[in-house]
């Protein structure tokens, strides 16, 4: 062959390659309102930046008929390329072959970037729209279901991963996305479930739908399972690219710094005024972030789960960090079994990859009641407390009002080494809130005073007393557990200063295997 005819030939194949399953597959791709895989990573990457790997390769499967069934790629493109300038490793699924259904090549596919992900360093993202185990192969597409997820597992902590699901994942397939970083879901068009709505009827007699079942409302509100609900696909993949902007490529470097335009030593008088007069009246704490942060930029990350917690990325001074903030305009900020773990898993990621944590604390305590225990908030209030005490990145503090009991200890104290501990003037530090306090302290002498006026008189007045003593940072900063009350119109300067301060900080924990999380 005229190496003429042999580059046509190439030219050819790999037309044939981008093609996938065929033009009628990808026409009824767009009719769904997807996008096809390789267009997916057009939409994500830096223009012209992808560089495709394993073109070629097909299965080698001959039951039920798949030797006269076969396509160059073999339903996941695979490859590397550039978001911002940045490396990153990339895997999407094609639909239009087989329902992306996973065979053993394309296992061995997306385990090859996952190898040179962890080899090079830099972030692995996973675009998943598939019907799950290529029935023709068998337990062979199990394996490489396991052999994926042993990858997902090593890379854990060392090389960011994200994954996004814009169509079907199902079965076992669901646990490589739960194993990554994080989750993110396009409404209308994904679904994650263990089992599906058949199953279910049959199991459990449940009439459920598949949106109601595992859609991304669902997954982002009451599950946890995922962390981003998008409108479209295009807003999936601009979150990938947002959310890589405050990480690192893998554990071993600090997150990306900017250039920030944003004065470190503004000050804003209205956090001055933001706390209420009446400390059970609740405000919105996203203000004091918004406030402090550079230019107001925030990435909230599991807006509609927990929203008692919150938690995401900004900037102080071009820096990343992760904050995790109580707030008080749900539940009034009280810490319970998923805002626990919504943080924990927070905090740890961060960790993980070098994201110092800003923490704002205004916390009632942990939330009473049966169906909290009995769920277990003892174990999952603990994750919380774990992953703070764990974690050696720099750790800033600011109580901005309430700070009672055992959540005074788990929201980053000094106690579970935080660096620097702030305080607001009017915050209250206390092993519970004056109510708590004076039932206990003095219920049963209060019980004893007859006049309903009297006694009502009796415990404000101990109330009082109370709020007097303790219901102030002072004690706290007399003990060193506060290292300074500072006022709030400083504090982003304030915690700029304290982030400079640490930009060398090491600490390091004791050798182990590794810790055994309450799980
Ligand atoms: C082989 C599959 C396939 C699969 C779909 N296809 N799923 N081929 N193995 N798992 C093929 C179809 O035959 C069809 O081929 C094409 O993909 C498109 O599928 P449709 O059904 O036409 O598409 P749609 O109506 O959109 O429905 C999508 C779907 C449905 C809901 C995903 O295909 C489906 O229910 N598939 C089976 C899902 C499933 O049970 N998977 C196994 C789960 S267990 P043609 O040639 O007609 O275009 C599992 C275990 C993993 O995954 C365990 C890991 C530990």
């Amino acid at each position: 062959m005229a190496s003429e005819e042999k580059i046509k030939e190439l030219m050819e194949m790999r037309a044939k390659a981008r093609l996938g399953g065929g033009e009628k597959r990808i026409e009824s791709q767009h009719n769904k309102g997807k996008y096809t895989a390789r267009e997916r990573i057009e939409l994500l990457l830096d223009e012209g930046s992808f560089e495709e790997i394993d073109m070629f390769v097909s299965h080698r499967t001959v039951d039920f008929g798949l030797d006269k069934q076969s396509y160059l790629s073999d339903g996941v493109v695979t490859g590397y390329g550039t978001i911002d300038g940045r490396l990153v490793y990339i895997f999407s699924q094609d639909f239009t072959v087989f329902g992306g259904s996973l065979s053993e090549m394309y296992a061995q596919k997306i385990c090859k970037v996952m190898d040179k992900a962890m080899k090079v360093g830099a972030p692995i993202i996973g675009i998943n729209d598939s019907g799950g185990a290529r029935i023709q192969e068998g337990v062979k597409s199990l394996g490489g279901y396991a052999d994926i997820f042993q990858k997902n597992i090593m890379a854990s902590g060392v090389v960011p991963q994200i994954s996004a699901i814009f169509g079907p994942c199902a079965g076992g397939a669901v646990y490589s996305p739960a194993l990554t970083d994080f989750t993110i879901m396009n409404k209308g068009t994904s679904y994650m479930f263990v089992t599906g709505p058949k199953v279910v009827k049959t199991v459990t007699n449940e009439v459920v739908t598949v949106e109601e079942l595992g859609g991304a409302s669902i997954h982002t509100t009451k599950s946890g399972v995922a962390h981003f609900a998008t409108e479209s696909e295009e807003e999936g993949l601009l979150i990938i690219r947002k959310l890589l902007s405050y990480i690192p490529q893998n554990n071993m470097e600090d997150p990306p710094r900017t250039l920030c335009d944003d004065p470190i030593d503004r000050l804003d008088d209205s956090l001055n005024e933001i706390i209420p007069e009446n400390p059970n009246k609740p405000y919105d704490v996203k203000d004091v972030i918004f406030s402090v942060v550079d230019n107001g930029e925030f990435l909230e990350v599991q807006r509609n789960y927990a929203p008692n917690i919150v938690t995401g990325y900004a900037k102080f001074n071009g820096y990343p960090v992760g904050i995790v903030a109580n707030q008080p305009n749900y539940l009034a900020g009280v810490l319970d079994i998923n805002a626990s773990r919504k943080a924990a898993r927070f905090v740890r990621f961060c960790d993980a990859f070098n994201i110092p944590i800003v923490t704002l604390v205004d916390v009632p305590g942990f939330l009473p009641g049966t169906a909290q225990e009995y769920g277990g908030i003892i174990i999952h209030g603990a994750k919380l407390l774990f992953a703070y005490g764990e974690a050696t990145v720099p750790k800033i503090t600011i109580i901005l009002r309430k700070a009672y009991g055992g959540a005074y200890d788990v929201m980053s104290s000094k106690h579970l080494r935080g660096d620097i501990n702030y305080a607001w003037p009017g915050s209250e530090i206390a092993v519970m809130g004056p109510k708590g306090a004076i039932e206990v302290l003095h219920g049963r002498e209060a019980s004893k005073i007859e006049n309903d006026e009297e006694r009502a008189e009796f415990l404000s007045k101990k109330e009082k007393e109370y709020k007097e003593k303790f219901a102030n940072p002072y004690i706290a900063a007399k003990y060193g557990y506060i290292d300074d009350v500072i006022e709030p119109r400083n504090t982003r300067f304030r915690i700029i200063r304290a982030l400079q301060m640490l930009s060398t900080k090491k600490d390091i924990n004791p050798p182990k295997k590794h810790s055994n999380l309450p799980l």
